[in-house]
């Protein structure tokens, strides 16, 4: 199979006169085709860099990267890509419409090609109406729409986001999500770097979490919620009852009493219905019975809190 993006042991360590920075630990890591995958992580985990020595922008320090089978070090790879780098600033004399046409002409699009290009991205991102104004009269949301249309230009099979609604208003991630999500409709991989974890999760098929310059956890969002959601493989199960009675049935010996009710685990669904007949039984009340399911965010902390305790990337 081809992957969209490939790494294999890809690393980076920055020199400088303060010293070194491991930012990369040895990667690897396999991007399918067709997908929308999101690399999360807090603000310095390695995601920039991560994206920027896959594309050979920053030189690794071991390691490879291959883009749609291509290694990165051919620049024939890079030019199967979109990119949307980190907090992109554009000239301030440039329209959202010179800013595509300058990248475009870049990538070497040329006459109507190029006009067309521009006119359908720009209409696709829903900066038509902009288009030809200064820059400098965007909302943070408007620049990296138009930073969206250029990362679209030539048609590319793969697209990489860095950051794509930081700084967004609500009303404006809501459209770049609705580009996203199009885009991966007709078949165009997404790669996306995020630190906003309700972002990656309404978007995302599979994410990774980046911590200290390590991937953490791979896979898609609903295993990893679902994994997170168990605790020693157990269900977790929320009752909310009226008033328990002082001598607490049998089955409730391990339940956890909480305002109005109480937290049990079971290892089996199959137990619940014998759980709800022995509480009746002793006549309680049951109001409502809920399975807990970790959010991305309840999951990502709970990942997070699991690698400082294992000391990964201690030393830098
Ligand atoms: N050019 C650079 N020189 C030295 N250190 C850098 C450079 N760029 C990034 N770093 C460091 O590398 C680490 C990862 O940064 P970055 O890839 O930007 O993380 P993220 O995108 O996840 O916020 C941070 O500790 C950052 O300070
Ligand atoms: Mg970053």
């Amino acid at each position: 199979m081809e992957f969209a993006l490939e790494t294999d042991g890809l690393s980076k360590v920055y020199k400088s006169l303060r010293g070194r920075v491991r930012a990369l630990e040895p990667l690897d890591l396999k991007v399918p085709p067709g997908k929308v995958f999101g690399l999360l992580g807090s603000n310095g985990a390695g995601k920039s860099t991560f994206v920027k020595t896959v594309l050979n922008i920053c030189k690794p320090t071991t390691g490879r990267a291959r883009i749609l089978g291509v290694d990165s070090r051919n620049p024939a790879a890079r030019k199967q890509v979109g990119y949307l780098p980190e907090g992109t600033a554009f000239p301030t004399y440039l329209t959202g419409r010179g800013v595509c046409e300058y990248f475009g002409k870049l990538m070497g699009l040329t006459g109507q090609r190029l006009k067309d290009e521009v006119h359908n991205k720009l209409k696709i991102v829903g900066m038509s109406d902009w288009a030809d104004k200064k820059c400098t009269k965007y909302s943070k949301g408007m620049k990296q729409r138009v930073g969206l249309a250029q990362a679209m230009l030539g048609e590319p099979r793969l697209i990489i986001l860095d950051e794509p609604t930081d700084g967004v208003d609500p009303q404006g991630r809501h459209e770049i999500r609705d580009v996203i999500a199009k885009l991966a409709k007709d078949g165009v991989t997404i790669f996306l770097n995020s630190h906003l974890l309700a972002e990656v999760e309404a978007v995302c098929d599979d994410i990774a979490i980046m911590y200290r310059g390590r991937m953490l956890e791979t896979g898609p969002v609903a295993t990893l919620t679902e994994r997170m959601s168990m605790r020693d493989g157990r269900m977790q199960l929320r009752f909310r009852t009226g008033d328990l009675p002082s001598s607490l049935p049998a089955a409730l010996a391990d339940a956890n009493p909480i305002e109005g009710g109480f937290n049990i685990s079971v290892s089996d669904r199959e137990q619940i219905p014998a759980l709800i007949d022995e509480l009746r039984n002793a006549g309680i009340k049951i109001y409502e019975v809920e399975q807990y399911h970790a959010s991305l965010e309840e999951a990502f902390l709970q990942i997070m809190d699991d690698g400082e305790h294992k000391g990964v990337g201690g030393q830098q």
